[in-house]
């Protein structure tokens, strides 16, 4: 091919070649530098079967943009130099075009989706052995982090649950104790207190008749089992700092005895707080002694969503209490949604209920409808 290329022509030739679909292949088959000559372009033209005839007047470019056929397989090239023109060519293109379709997204289907594939909650069986052989206890649904509290009662800790309200920390000691003590013909038992203003609560007295009154703290020291020390954190500092005594040694000074402590008493305390004292949200909490905190090993027991899931067969309900609840911490709201309120709405929505009424009676409680309207616009319900 003897053509050559108009000069003036060439850069809108380059870049037109450069943005033909074959362009790649022909520069690695014919070992193109980086800037080809003349020859090097009408090769490649060749290769690429583009007849460069019609750009060509007598064997030069034309000068004329009209004698341009496109180059078949090149690209638009930027419009350049006028843009105005290019600016009203974008617009009457937008106009042109079809609205992009969002596709629709149903957001409760991803949460089910999610829901579906994410890890299941646990639902755990313990195996004892006994004299007579296995026993099996069925514990139904555990905590996401029963593992780590049975861990840490099995050091030989004493466990200190330490979670928002209705986070499962009561349910969970209960379970826990099964678990420990599940494989005796009578179990111990399941000592619990609440919190304590005074501390005869937990050590008994002696009545005007010389009886000595015994406490649940009483009987699992010193007969073993689980004692269960609810609302920790609630309890007046000096009421339970006698207590450190009884938990690190052997012994334990009663008012009628010293008692001795059973190789099976296993302790645990729930707390909202780490025992630091009242925050925004739990205001009725006592900071308690360093020494007395020494004591605990605590885990997290935070909100088990799966769990959650698991309490009830309304998964749409559960979806829009989660839904709340992250909205309410997002904005950083004092107000508690646990899942006592998918457990209690299942059962109004049951009883033919409106959304909104059970909303009402299981979330909102009173809230400011201001709140209320901000929460829900946070959270799309
Ligand atoms: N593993 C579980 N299986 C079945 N129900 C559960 C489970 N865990 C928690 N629940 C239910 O969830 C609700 C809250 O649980 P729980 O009372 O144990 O929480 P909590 O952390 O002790 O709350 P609070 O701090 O208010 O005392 C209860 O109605 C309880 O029955
Ligand atoms: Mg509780």
């Amino acid at each position: 091919m003897s053509n050559k290329i108009a000069s003036e022509k060439r850069d809108e030739f380059r870049r037109t070649m450069r943005a033909h679909h074959l362009w790649r292949n022909a520069r690695e088959v014919l070992n193109l530098p980086k800037n080809p000559d003349s020859q090097q372009w009408l090769d490649a033209a060749e290769y690429m079967q583009i007849d460069i005839t019609p750009y060509t007047i007598d064997g030069y470019f034309s000068e004329d943009r009209n004698d341009y056929p496109p180059l078949e397989g090149a690209k638009p090239l930027p419009v350049s130099g006028n843009n105005d023109l290019a600016a009203g060519l974008a617009e009457l293109i937008a106009k042109a075009m079809p609205a992009p379709q969002a596709p629709e997204i149903d957001e409760s289907k991803i949460i089910s989706l999610i829901h579906e594939h994410s890890p299941k909650s646990n639902i755990v069986t313990i195996s004892h052995i006994t004299k007579e052989g296995e026993k099996r206890d069925d514990m139904g649904t555990v905590h996401k982090d029963f593992q780590k509290c049975i861990d840490v009662l099995n050091a030989g800790e004493n466990l200190q649950m330490v979670g928002p309200a209705g986070s499962g920390k009561t349910t969970l000691a209960r379970q826990l104790h099964r678990a420990l003590f599940g494989n005796r013909d009578e179990m111990p038992e399941f000592a619990y207190t609440g919190a304590l203003a005074q501390e005869y609560k937990l050590f008994g007295f002696v009545d005007a008749n010389g009886n000595y009154r015994e406490t649940p703290f009483y009987r699992a020291y010193t007969n073993g089992g689980t004692f269960f020390f609810d609302e920790f954190d609630g309890s007046l500092p000096n009421a339970v700092l006698p207590f450190n005594t009884a938990l690190d040694n052997g012994h334990c000074d009663f008012p009628h005895e010293m008692g001795k402590k059973h190789d099976d008493f296993v302790a645990i305390a729930a707390c909202n707080t780490f025992g630091n004292g009242a925050d925004r949200q739990y205001v009725g909490r006592f900071q308690q002694d360093a020494a007395v905190l020494e004591r605990w090993v605590p885990v997290l027991i935070g909100y088990d969503e799966d769990l959650e899931q698991s309490l009830t067969d309304n998964k749409e309900w559960c979806q829009r209490v989660q839904k709340i609840r992250a909205s309410i911490e997002e904005l950083k709201i004092r107000h508690i949604c646990s899942p006592r309120a998918t457990i209690r709405g299942t059962k109004l929505l049951k009883m033919d209920w409106t959304i909104s009424d059970t909303e009402d009676a299981v979330i909102w409680k009173g809230l400011e409808p201001e709140t209320i309207r901000k929460i829900r616009q946070h959270a799309g319900v």
